[in-house]
């Protein structure tokens, strides 16, 4: 795997399977994880005690390691719970060489315990990460989680991870009030989100790409995508679909 150092001096990797960078190198690895799902899922969250996060997928790590320094930063007696699955075993083993920025040196034994046992348990964290296809995981997983950071390679490269399908169980698992956080603008995602029974919101602000975020429950801090408009002026728009893909 290829290290590369992105915009804001962070690393993340580049996949040649998938050509594909982990994260976004213009708006920068921590930059990215920072401002497309961690400060939106934590500001719509933050009258809770305790956390419950998917991790869509683990890659590096990136999602999962940040949540862990905003919560231990800004909410310390947040307790959190976080379910990540990830394809790539050999990746996950590797990470403890992977030149983290500087506020995860303290996370070292966490990233030591995913890389080697899988997950990581103390009193206010639990961390499972599994070696899984992430499309089984969802159509396994149970109970009601606040939110799901999808993070998969672009639906161009990875298309079973941005289904309508793979949606309807995402959509599931967020009940009434979880929150899904994506970059992905594209209009076929968000019919696909949306033809789930989540509303869709804008992420914009300085410093990055526009990204989305959606929920069954009203998100007044960010602004409402007008899906019936956008489907009025697109007809021939639709969301991706299992079976145009051969998916299981
Ligand atoms: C864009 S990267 C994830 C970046 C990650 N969130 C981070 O912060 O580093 C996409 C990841 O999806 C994994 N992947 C691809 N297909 C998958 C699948 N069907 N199930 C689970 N993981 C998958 C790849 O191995 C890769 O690690």
């Amino acid at each position: 795997m290829e290290w590369v150092q992105s915009e804001d001096g962070s690393y993340t990797a580049y996949s040649a399977q998938y050509d594909e960078h982990y994260h976004s190198t213009k708006d920068g690895a921590l930059n990215e994880s920072l401002k497309k799902h961690i400060e939106p899922a934590f500001a719509l969250h933050r009258e809770k005690e305790h956390l419950k996060i998917i991790d869509i997928c683990f890659g590096l790590g990136f999602n999962t390691l940040l949540s862990l320094y905003y919560r231990d930063t800004y909410s310390p007696e947040t307790t959190l719970e976080i379910y990540s699955p990830e394809l790539d075993g050999e990746l996950v083993a590797s990470l403890v060489d992977f030149p983290y920025p500087e506020i995860f040196e303290p996370y070292r034994n966490i990233i030591t315990d995913i890389a080697t046992l899988g997950g990581y348990k103390d009193e206010r964290t639990q961390i499972t990460v599994e070696i899984t296809d992430a499309r089984v995981a969802m159509r396994r997983l149970s109970g009601i989680w606040d939110v799901c950071y999808q993070d998969a390679f672009s639906p161009s490269s990875n298309p079973l991870l941005w289904t309508k399908e793979y949606f309807a169980d995402v959509a599931r698992l967020m009940g009434n009030e979880g929150v899904v956080t994506t970059y992905s603008i594209a209009l076929a995602t968000r019919l696909a989100l949306y033809e789930n029974g989540l509303d869709v919101y804008l992420n914009v602000g300085e410093g990055y790409r526009s990204a989305t975020v959606a929920s069954r429950r009203p998100l007044p801090a960010f602004e409402k995508v007008d899906m019936e408009h956008k489907i009025k002026c697109n007809p021939s728009a639709v969301p991706l679909r299992d079976h145009d893909l051969g998916g299981n």
